[in-house]
């Protein structure tokens, strides 16, 4: 697949469920309100779809969520997927996780052929962390974040910058990542969704976490690319691996080499853009794959040339109603 800007669309990232067990302050609203139950694809139709997109060319596949790993019985989409790795029709299968579940499941996701998770920690702080996810028990992520790493997963730790919330916990963490050979990514605050709170208050510039950290921390630029948005340094205390993902500026878009596919079988083709295309109707429509292949086709010639985020300041409205759980970052 290649869009109209020649970039090569080979990285398919898919939300199995909007749900979560945790309700992060700048995620999501308290009282969320999740879709029916009956509006959810199947598994069948999700590895049906997955596999339409990795014929088409895609060899990354990414499971998001929401919360990925509540979803019931989702390991059997692992065991499903996993099967395309060794047939070699997909070079990596991997997955973006709160972390809670990892004790249950990271040797399962193992044996599925995952080799890589990217687990969303804020901060070291347990007092914090549960002001942060307001759901989520800090013990038990950082349990499941060790059995990920009995398992022989290699570990990233995706950690969102919030202004005044976790400013002070960027050290601890670069150590800590640095002592369990994890590497760690800072993340900007997103205008995603509706949240209860005020998104300006949060916003954190990663330019002015960079130059702090660079008075403690030898960070040497490096050519690491991923095709999305992140930019990294080495780390030269610890010899690992720091990312920085600053949605908002535009530096990425070039390289995009991805595209978005929701629960409900809606593709986006620009996390930070509204277009989208249904592929809910022609994935049911028959039973061949035709009409869903067309489908694919005729939105991947929509890829638009790039996004435009702004954090509302005037109105605090966000600059997307849908949330990240949607789309899954
Ligand atoms: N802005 C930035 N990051 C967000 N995430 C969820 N919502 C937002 C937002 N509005 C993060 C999660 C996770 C990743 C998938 O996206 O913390 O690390
Ligand atoms: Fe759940 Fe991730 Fe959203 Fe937090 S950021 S509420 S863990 S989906």
């Amino acid at each position: 697949m290649i869009d109209p800007f020649g970039r090569h669309i080979t990285y398919l990232r898919v939300s199995v469920t909007d749900r979560c067990d945790f309700r992060c302050v700048y995620c999501m609203s308290e009282d969320m309100t999740f879709l029916p139950k009956a509006e959810l694809l199947t598994l069948e139709e999700l590895d049906r779809l997955c596999g339409a997109f990795v014929g088409l060319g895609v060899r990354k596949l990414r499971i998001t969520g929401g919360e990925p790993l509540v979803r019931r019985n989702v390991m059997w989409l692992f065991e499903s997927l996993g099967r395309r790795l060794e047939n070699g029709a997909l070079d990596e299968l991997t997955l973006t996780t709160n972390g809670s579940q990892l004790r249950r499941f990271a040797q399962d996701l193992y044996r599925c052929g995952v080799r890589r998770v990217n687990v969303s920690l804020d901060t070291l702080d347990a007092a914090k962390f549960l002001a942060i996810t307001r759901w989520g028990r800090f013990d038990q992520v950082m349990d499941g974040i060790a059995a990920a790493k009995e398992a022989g997963l290699r570990v990233k730790i995706n950690t969102v910058a919030m202004k005044g919330v976790n400013e002070d916990d960027f050290d601890k963490l670069i150590g800590w990542c640095g002592d369990e050979g994890f590497d760690l990514t800072f993340i900007e605050t997103m205008p995603l969704g509706d949240i209860d709170g005020d998104r300006t208050q949060q916003y954190l510039p990663l330019s002015i976490v960079r130059a702090r950290l660079m008075e403690r921390w030898t960070l040497t630029d490096i050519d690491y690319k991923t095709g999305g948005p992140a930019r990294y340094v080495e780390v030269g205390e610890t010899g690992r691996r720091l990312g920085f993902i600053t949605p908002l500026t535009h530096n990425f878009c070039e390289s995009c080499n991805r595209v978005r596919l929701t629960c409900t079988a809606t593709l986006y083709m620009c996390l930070g853009q509204e277009d989208a295309a249904d592929l809910r109707t022609p994935l049911r429509a028959s039973e061949s794959d035709g009409p869903l292949i067309a489908a694919i086709n005729e939105a991947i010639g929509r890829k638009p040339k790039g996004h435009d985020f702004v954090i509302d300041r005037r109105h605090n409205r966000p600059a997307l109603a849908r949330h990240m759980s949607v789309t899954g970052g």
